[in-house]
């Protein structure tokens, strides 16, 4: 894990929020303007002292990333509104199902996993919403089979899985591990979903971590190289998955880039730096 201190990331001031992030904070938090900006600066202070990961530093927390995919959105709403159970994977502080929430889905529906317990009671102060958010926080690691995750009665009972710069976390077969573990948390039917961001590069392959120091192996993929992943799991778990979106085009955080002029270049290359967002169906 990269093990930068907070203080790297100072120069990243909460004018990186976009817009629909206040948005959010505004009118489903019912946070003023005016305050946003001091409460996102302590927010993340706290999550950072749960686990530093570098995307808490650069105020990744309030990455709207499901709700800019504009091609698989509304279906996941509709979904949802229809009973469909949603969980996102590594959720840290649960944006996503925030959003997912002020949009209309039932959060009862909905589920959040992380392997840190203690971003979830963070997450709830970021959106103040503990008297009336309905979502089953799970603290879980993925790759446990015996983790309350798999324990439940949730196993093979998920529609859609939203996974958020997870994967990249990991080794290539690590990830291939991981992908098993989703395709058994979710329904064994045509349909089910798994959607998601992360790094992503032209040239697929093992990266370094900026701050690594444990020598953990990580690779970042290209479409290319995510299908045949998808074909591997496939295979493996005797179903089929159909990667109906791979998309390199867009940065990986989701942050204004507007605010990044004056930063130091460092932070600029990670705001600039490649995201891979994709849909993969099961068919
Ligand atoms: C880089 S953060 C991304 C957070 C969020 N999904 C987003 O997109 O903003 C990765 C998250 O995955 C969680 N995570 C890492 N390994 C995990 C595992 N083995 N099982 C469950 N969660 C894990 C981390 O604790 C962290 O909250």
């Amino acid at each position: 894990m990269a093990s930068r201190k907070i203080e790297f990331y100072a120069e990243v001031e909460a004018s990186v929020l976009t817009e629909s992030a206040r948005k959010l904070l505004r009118e489903y938090s019912g946070i003023p303007d005016a305050k946003i900006n001091s409460h996102v600066e302590a927010i993340r202070l706290e999550a950072f002292q749960v686990c530093p990961y570098p995307c808490i530093g650069m105020f990744q927390f309030l990455d709207l990333s499901l709700s800019s995919m504009t091609s698989i959105y509304a279906e996941v709403l509709q979904r949802l509104k229809t009973g469909n159970k949603f969980l996102d994977l590594g959720c840290c502080l649960g944006q996503e199902i925030r959003q997912l929430v002020f949009d209309g889905a039932p959060s009862a529906n909905t589920y959040g996993v992380d392997l840190y317990g203690g971003f979830f009671a963070v997450g709830y102060k970021l959106f103040a919403d503990r008297d009336r958010l309905q979502t089953t926080f799970i603290a879980a690691d993925i790759f446990d089979e015996l983790s309350p995750l798999a324990t439940t009665q949730l196993a093979g009972q998920i529609d859609i899985v939203y996974v958020g710069a997870v994967f990249h976390l990991f080794s290539l077969q690590e990830q291939e591990m991981m992908a098993v573990r989703l395709v058994q948390l979710l329904a064994p039917r045509a349909g089910s979903l798994i959607i998601g961001r992360q790094s992503g590069s032209e040239e697929a392959g093992e990266f370094s971590r900026a701050g690594d120091k444990n020598g953990k192996s990580h690779f970042r993929h290209n479409p290319q190289s995510w299908r045949e992943l998808w074909d591997r799991v496939g295979e493996r778990t005797g179903s089929k998955w159909h990667v109906e979106e791979a998309d390199l085009s867009a940065p990986e955080f989701g942050l204004s880039s507007a605010a990044a002029e004056g930063m130091s270049a460092e932070i600029r290359n990670k705001m600039s730096a490649k995201g891979l967002r994709f849909v993969v169906r099961r068919m």
